[in-house]
């Protein structure tokens, strides 16, 4: 049977709200939730999502704030780790496919890039709460774990943002390493992947590999922004959480199955109107 309805959790959020207007416009149902429609922490997540009767979950909510998981281990667990063995329970009651968005941050940036085969080693409560979603995702129901780098959009709200239409020097941490991913191309491909209903592991991200400091320079160009960078170390940012310094992910078992992935530039250009 074909998917027609599919039922987005984190439907609020900078993937979310993307996802739910591609899907549309590609004549799909799609209904999205918020937290404050199904709050992940609560007991009746599974009761309260049969209610929704959907043909498919995509769970894209998070805790997602990197130094927030760190300060608040208990809460990172809750939602991303324990949050999606509920969600996966509710997947296997329904017998419908669940999709979880996972994170480069499974991985310690010791030998990228990182295929779906690579022993995932998470620095960060972050890392390792959605580790622990993607453990349940994968033990309890018929799942795809698609895992995404440095999400930028329409939406705003993200770093993209915060580079273009900020003001001041910009603090910049110059060798941490990896692909940014366009929030607009991932709703394609979880498209693409919910077509097909592939399960497995996959990773999506937008070529090519650049450093955070390229990455700011970039921005900057292409908005047409002028602002001081100063190099500086994660110390000086004064962050709570390890990152790994280069989570590159491959995509190309994603490429070999769904067709070749643009560049992160020609998104960047769209979502700047550059
Ligand atoms: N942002 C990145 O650079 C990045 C990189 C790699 C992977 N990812 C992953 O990509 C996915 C989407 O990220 P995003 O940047 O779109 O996240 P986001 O903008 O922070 O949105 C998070 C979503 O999760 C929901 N949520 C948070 N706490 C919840 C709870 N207790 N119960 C139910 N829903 C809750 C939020 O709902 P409300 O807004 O209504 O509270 C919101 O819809 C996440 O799985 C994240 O781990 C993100």
């Amino acid at each position: 049977m074909a998917v027609k309805k599919v039922l987005i959790i984190g439907g609020t959020g900078r993937l979310g709200l993307v996802l739910s207007r591609v899907l549309k416009e590609n004549g799909y149902e799609a209904i999205s939730i918020g937290s404050n429609k199904l709050n992940l922490q609560d007991e009746n997540v599974q009761t309260e999502l049969m209610k929704y009767s959907p043909d498919y979950i995509v769970h894209a909510a998070a805790l997602s704030s990197v130094d927030r998981c760190e300060r608040e281990p208990d809460l990172a667990y809750s939602i991303n780790g324990y949050g999606t063995e509920k969600v996966s329970l509710a997947a296997k009651r329904m017998n419908v496919l669940l999709l979880y968005i996972s994170t480069d941050y499974v991985f310690d940036g010791e030998n990228p890039p990182y295929s779906e085969n690579d022993k995932a080693n998470p620095l960060s409560v972050y890392g390792k709460s959605k580790l622990l979603g993607e453990q349940f995702a994968r033990e309890i129901c018929s799942s795809v774990i698609l895992r995404v780098s440095w999400l930028f959009g329409p939406e705003g709200n993200d770093f993209v943002d915060f580079v273009a239409h900020g003001e001041g020097t910009l603090r910049v941490v110059p060798y941490q390493v990896s692909k940014p991913t366009y929030t607009v191309d991932l709703s394609y491909a979880i498209m693409k992947i919910i077509q097909k209903k592939a399960t497995g592991i996959y990773h999506f991200a937008n070529p090519p590999t650049v450093s955070r400091l390229d990455w700011v320079r970039t921005i900057l160009m292409v908005s047409g922004k002028d602002r001081k960078i100063r190099r500086v170390d994660w110390e000086e940012l004064g962050v709570d959480a390890e990152r790994p310094l280069d989570s590159s992910l491959s995509a190309s078992k994603y490429e070999r199955e769904f067709g070749k992935i643009p560049s992160w530039r020609e998104g960047l250009r769209e979502c700047l109107n550059a």
